[in-house]
């Protein structure tokens, strides 16, 4: 249990690094000639990382049988969801000024920030809702249901990349690429457990009763 908290402790301190460096980088005015797309850059690129880590959990514990990886998942996205949110609110401010209107034309008219907007859109509700009390509140099912929100948030994120570069596509393509294998490395699990509900739903349709919910949430 001890040795929980450390590892968790340490995953906090290890998530808070990126965030550490700007800051550090900033004091030493050591952010370069364009500061502002640094930060812009850095914040997305790891909120994108934790995003990436997060999904990549489920298929590590099943194939390691660490289940403690499950102890720090959350943390994990909560940490994307923040860097997020952080690369929102130095484009908002720092980029855009609050211009709302060139905010609202940058939207309609650049569809790498209207896929960014996307994913942010649905990530919001996947960090409202990690909370133990929202788990118990939304039940484990509609939980789960919710956070498969995760993969179209990873999607919108993958292209808002592709789609923001002109040039190399090189680092783009490589998240692209392993967001699909990320996706690949479930669909096991996917069918595993489908085939496993099936004839239960079959047997809880013949009694005239639901299948039990899952009381806590592992998708
Ligand atoms: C409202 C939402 C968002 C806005 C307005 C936005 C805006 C931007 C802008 C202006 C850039 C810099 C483009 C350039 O340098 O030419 C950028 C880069 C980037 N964004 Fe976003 N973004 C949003 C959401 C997201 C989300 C949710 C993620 C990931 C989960 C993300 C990941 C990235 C990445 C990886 C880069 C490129 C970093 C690099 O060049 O190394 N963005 N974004």
């Amino acid at each position: 249990m001890k040795a929980l908290s450390y590892a968790k402790a340490l995953v906090f301190l290890l998530c808070l690094g990126p965030l550490a460096r700007l800051i550090a980088l900033g004091l030493m005015e050591e952010l370069g000639a364009n500061p502002i797309e640094v930060v812009t850059r850095s914040t997305g690129t790891w909120a994108m990382v934790f995003l990436w880590i997060a999904l990549a959990v489920t298929p590590l514990r099943h194939w390691t049988g660490w289940h403690v990886l499950l102890d720090v998942r959350r943390m994990i996205g909560l940490f994307s969801a923040f860097y997020a949110l952080l690369h929102l609110t130095t484009y908002l401010w720092l980029d855009q000024f609050f211009d709302w209107v060139a905010i609202g034309h940058d939207i309609l008219k650049r569809p790498f920030i209207t896929l960014g907007m996307g994913a942010i859109v649905l990530m919001l509700p996947l960090a409202i809702t990690s909370t133990d009390r929202m788990v118990r509140a939304l039940g484990a099912r509609r939980w789960v249901a919710l956070h498969k929100l995760t993969y179209a948030a990873a999607v919108l994120a993958a292209c808002h990349y592709l789609w923001l570069v002109k040039r190399d596509l090189s680092q783009p393509l490589i998240y692209a690429v392993v967001l699909l294998l990320l996706l690949l490395a479930r669909l096991p699990l996917y069918l595993k457990r489908r085939a496993r509900r099936s004839p239960a739903r079959r047997a809880g349709a013949a009694a005239g009763s639901t299948v039990r919910p899952a009381t806590r949430p592992v998708a």
